[in-house]
């Protein structure tokens, strides 16, 4: 045997050892690129003698801590082992991920966590309780300096659930991973409620309630997906995303752009089909996909450069903005904002969603998370205006006075304080009483007020508008300016911290 042959039939034995298969293992092998993985502290024990646990102590404490390449990037990662102890987090498992944070923060890299475990180990009592605060206290230092994704893959409760919601991606894999605070058998014995795990914390639930970003099929799939989704972040936040050269042409016009958005701004259309059509070809890359469908938000690549899309999406509730879409949206650009994604804003929306649910809600604070955070986003900002844009939702939504840095809108586009019918009402009703036919001079006050206010002529005259351009003209615009804004610089005055209506 040749010195490689004795290096592979050791490799061969290694892998054979049933110490070192496990589903969290593998789990890990499948993110990192092939033959990258080191394993950190593989041989770590507890020190626990409660409730026998002297009895049950496994090499490694249940949780497999790594660190490898993706895509030839580094990144520390660690997945959750079931089989020991439930995954449950005891004070030696906690010490191995805070390590792995640390070595990620100080190394610039991401983090990923891939969680399966039912929380704080009960035997070890406070040492659990105090391990999960080490964890998020982390969670908390690297949020805006290194990328920090968790996989759900598996029934995960307590802390196991927290550190997840202070990292900036959450997936869950539809059909076998759940999420709750406390699990079914312990929320029977406290309020005595039947539910199962499904309904409490499936994938689908968390989808719809925000609290996943991305669902998936199959633990492979979140794996691929994770990878990919990596490739359009920055190892940390004094990089740039990674740029791609792209084979779509920079210069590509289509009439699509016509045909695709009816004239009629009343009438709904899909969004996404315009987000397919201005940015590199199947490079759109959506973040919470199921939830608050009317505002449309992910990664894409123009001209081979990563970019943040947000977009308001008309063929969802008349692509309104209301509690939910400002709170994606909000999370959304924070986390661009953080890794040097500059902002595309595809603008169609007919403002905030009205009524008693809404306000009740608190839709104001709501809201105003979503202003906050453009106000805050210092990358370049872009905003295209397709149809309208009228009122509170025209301003927040990356115009100029909020900080926009290129605000282009298309001919026909309509930006006012609201639509004709509203407008008409509000201002004319005695005169509309006072007509021969209300029915007529409604249309006529109708009329007045389309030519006067719904156009981009005041905007464009004023220099809220930048320039006013052809529809199918809006990739190449696009690029060139994102082009020529990429090394914007801008500065905020210094504070401790800023106060977002978080
Ligand atoms: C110790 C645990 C455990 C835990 C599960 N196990 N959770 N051991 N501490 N927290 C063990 C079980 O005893 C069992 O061991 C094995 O793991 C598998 O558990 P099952 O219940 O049989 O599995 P399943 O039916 O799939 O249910 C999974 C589960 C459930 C829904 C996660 O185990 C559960 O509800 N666990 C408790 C969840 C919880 O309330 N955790 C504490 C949260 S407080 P054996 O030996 O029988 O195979 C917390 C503090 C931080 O985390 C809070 C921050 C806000």
């Amino acid at each position: 045997m040749n010195n490689e042959e004795k290096i592979s039939d050791l490799r061969e034995k290694v892998i054979a050892s049933p110490r070192k298969v496990s589903v969290a293992r593998t789990r890990l092998e499948w993110l990192f690129d092939d033959n990258s993985m080191e394993e950190i502290g593989s041989e770590v024990l507890h020190r626990s003698y409660d409730f026998g646990l002297d009895k049950k102590r496994f090499p490694g404490d249940g949780v497999v801590t790594a660190c490898g390449l993706v895509d030839g990037r580094p990144v520390f990662a660690y997945a959750q082992d079931r089989t020991i102890l439930g995954g449950s987090l005891g004070e030696a498992h906690a010490r191995k991920i805070s390590k792995l944070q640390d070595l990620a923060m100080q190394s610039g890299a991401p983090f990923v966590a891939i969680n399966d475990s039912g929380g704080a180990r009960i035997q070890e009592g406070v040492d659990s309780l105090g391990g999960y605060g080490e964890i998020f206290r982390r969670n908390v230092l690297a949020s805006g300096v290194v990328p920090q994704i968790s996989l759900i893959m598996g029934p995960c409760a307590g802390g196991a659930v927290y550190s997840p919601a202070l990292m900036d991606f959450v997936g869950m894999v539809d059909g076998s991973s759940y999420m709750f605070l406390t699990g079914p058998k312990v929320i029977k014995t406290v309020t005595f409620e039947d539910i199962t795990v499904e309904e409490l914390g499936g994938g689908k639930t968390h989808s719809a309630t925000g609290v996943a970003n991305l669902l998936f099929q199959s633990d492979k799939e979140a794996i691929d997906q994770t990878r990919k989704l990596l490739g359009y972040l920055p190892s940390n936040n004094r990089e740039s995303p990674p740029f791609l050269e792209t084979k779509d042409s920079h210069e590509r016009m289509d009439v699509d752009f016509h045909e695709l958005v009816p004239a009629d701004p009343k009438k709904p259309y899909e969004i996404r089909q315009i987000v397919d059509l201005i940015f590199d070809k199947d490079s759109f890359f959506e973040v919470h996909k199921i939830w608050a469908e009317n505002l449309v938000v992910g990664f894409a690549r123009l001209g081979g450069h990563v970019v943040g899309v947000v977009a308001n999406n008309p063929g969802h509730l008349a692509g309104v903005l209301d509690i939910d879409s400002s709170r994606k949206g909000a999370r959304f650009i924070r986390t661009c904002n953080a890794f040097n994604v500059p902002l595309v804003s595809i603008v169609d929306v007919p403002g905030f969603m009205p009524g008693r649910h809404q306000e009740h809600g608190g839709v104001i604070d709501h809201g105003a998370k979503l202003l906050y955070a453009y106000c805050e986003a210092r990358v370049p900002k872009l905003s295209v205006i397709l149809r309208k844009a009228y009122g509170g939702a025209y301003i927040v939504m990356s115009s100029k006075h909020v900080g926009g840095d290129i605000n282009l809108a298309w001919p026909n586009a309509e930006i006012a304080v609201m639509g004709a019918a509203g407008a008409v009402e509000v201002l004319n009703r005695r005169e509309i009483k006072a007509a021969d036919d209300p029915l007529a001079k409604t249309e006529e006050l109708k009329e007045v007020y389309d030519t006067k206010f719904l156009n981009p002529d005041i905007a464009a005259s004023r220099g809220y508008l930048d320039a006013v351009i052809e529809p199918h003209e809006t990739r190449r615009k696009l690029i060139r300016y994102l082009e020529i804004l990429h090394s914007k610089r801008e500065w905020m005055p210094p504070k401790r911290n800023a106060n977002p209506p978080m």
